[in-house]
């Protein structure tokens, strides 16, 4: 037993060494000690090794952890966590208490992870999305947009007219909304947004394991995907879940490839905008070819634009993606990058040209 149990523990401690270093790039101290201590310790690396081979089981562990938390716990591990705790104790201290609480639950861990799937839904990224959308609409002649979000998750992405976004010499979107997106502009250009957010008079989402919001349980376990360190993108995100409950989007459940389905439903007097934020990245090269021709195939009655944001790798110690429009109108095909910045939007730079 012990022996079968070896390489899959070798494979866990890795996992848990590269997502250390990925919470020291993403500024989170209790993420990163704690998944430095557990490297080297057999007892909660068993426990993880339970999640499925093909999930990411670091991720996974942290977000079992963090779903116990957030229910509600007596335990003194709730003083370190930022994401429940305003004034959350060193995480230099942690570990011996972190260590306690996931021995003490140890059967309900094991029972999470190899039951679950990380499941995300970032309210940030829509701020590294918004100005190319503005720009799909104003291709479209600055007409009200008909949005149809591939992969939208629990579709807190497909309301973001009803965020405030911040992003320091100016702000977009509706000032009363109790969720503020925040990001930074990383050089002083403005994303041409003069317009503000572009008129949304239909939305629909197409997800192959849509999130149900109006489950608390559901709600409790998307939260605890986001990293306990950033407390301030924790209420964020709790507060895009209340507005969404107040009037949630359609979500389709369905597969990508038969986005075609989605699209005949979007009236023909809207200029219509297909928008993905890291969705794509589960299709196959050919599938991605195909959900691109499945496109084409629409604008052979409109012009069709489509929004898609993509990882890009590491810069600067921290995940970066990119943003790019992709249109076809008149017959003519063009795909141009618009944006690159943070992966979860927190920082963006205006990478197009002048837009004529
Ligand atoms: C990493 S999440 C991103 C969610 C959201 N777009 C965001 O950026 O916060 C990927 C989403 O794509 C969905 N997905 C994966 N494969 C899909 C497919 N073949 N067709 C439709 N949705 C898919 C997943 O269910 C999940 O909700």
């Amino acid at each position: 037993m012990a022996q079968e149990q070896a390489p899959n523990l070798e494979c866990t401690a890795e996992a848990f060494r590269r997502y250390c270093e990925t919470a020291r790039n993403d500024n989170a101290p209790l993420y990163e000690q704690m998944a430095g201590r557990i490297r080297e310790d057999p007892e909660l690396l068993e426990i993880a090794a339970h999640a499925r081979s093909d999930r990411p089981t670091a991720y996974l562990f942290f977000d079992a952890v963090q779903y116990l938390v957030l229910g509600g716990t007596d335990h003194e591990v709730a003083r370190y966590y930022p994401s429940v705790t305003e004034d959350a104790l060193p995480a230099a201290f942690a570990y011996p208490v972190f260590r306690d609480f996931c021995r003490k639950n140890a059967d309900l861990l094991r029972y999470l992870v190899a039951n679950h799937n990380n499941q995300t839904n970032e309210v940030g990224r829509m701020s590294a999305m918004l100005p190319v959308i503005g720009e799909a609409a104003r291709r479209g002649g600055g007409k009200p947009i008909g949005i149809v979000e591939v992969g939208p998750s629990a579709g807190l992405n497909l309301i973001f007219d009803r965020y405030l976004f911040d992003y320091g010499r100016t702000v977009w979107g509706d000032m009363d909304s109790s969720v503020r997106v925040v990001c930074r502009l990383e050089d002083d250009r403005l994303p041409p947004l003069e317009k503000g957010i572009p008129n949304v008079a239909y939305r629909i989402g197409l997800d192959i394991e849509p999130i149900d919001l109006s489950s608390d349980d559901s709600a409790r376990w998307m939260l605890s995907s986001t990293w306990a360190d950033h407390r301030d993108l924790s209420l964020m995100q709790h507060q895009a879940i209340e507005v969404l409950r107040q009037d949630p989007p359609q979500i389709v459940q369905g597969d990508a490839l038969q986005v075609g389905e989605v699209l005949k439903d979007v009236p023909m007097d809207l200029t219509l905008v297909v928008y993905q934020s890291f969705m794509l990245m589960y299709l196959t090269p050919e599938d991605r070819e195909r959900f691109l021709a499945v496109l084409a195939e629409e604008s052979r009655r409109r012009p069709v634009y489509f929004v898609s944001m993509l990882g890009a790798g590491i810069g600067g110690g921290t995940r970066r993606a990119k943003v790019d429009l992709h249109s076809w109108v008149d017959g003519r095909y063009e795909v141009q990058q618009m944006v690159e910045g943070h992966s979860h939007g927190r920082s963006i730079k205006w990478v197009a040209g002048a837009t004529a």
